[in-house]
């Protein structure tokens, strides 16, 4: 099973930045970049940093706490391939903003 949600307008998330959001029990960053939307687990997996409020830099967001890096359209960590955030669907329909995680 999994829970898809409206989160926001598309115009309430400028290109180049990131917002967070709770979709069911997780907690969502969502990105807007030149190349579209992204949606990834917003708990750095170095020690819970708040990816949502990271720099984002073309399609990259470096976490505020510590400075990883991950790449938006995958999740990777941008040195270690190994270290993914969970990525979660996004779709823009009209003026909403949907996330679908899992249950
Ligand atoms: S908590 Fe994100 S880099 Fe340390």
């Amino acid at each position: 099973m999994s829970i898809r949600a409206r989160i926001a307008a598309p115009s309430d998330i400028p290109e180049g930045t990131g917002r967070e959001f709770v979709v069911g029990s997780r907690i969502v960053a969502v990105f807007r970049t030149a190349d579209g939307w992204s949606a990834i687990d917003g708990i750095c997996s170095h020690a819970g940093g708040p990816l949502a409020k990271g720099k984002v830099t073309g399609n990259i967001v470096t976490c505020p706490w510590h400075g990883w890096q991950y790449q938006l359209e995958t999740g990777h960590h941008c040195l270690n391939s190994r270290i993914q955030q969970a990525c979660f669907s996004i779709e823009e329909v009209g003026e909403d903003l949907f996330v679908t995680v899992p249950d």
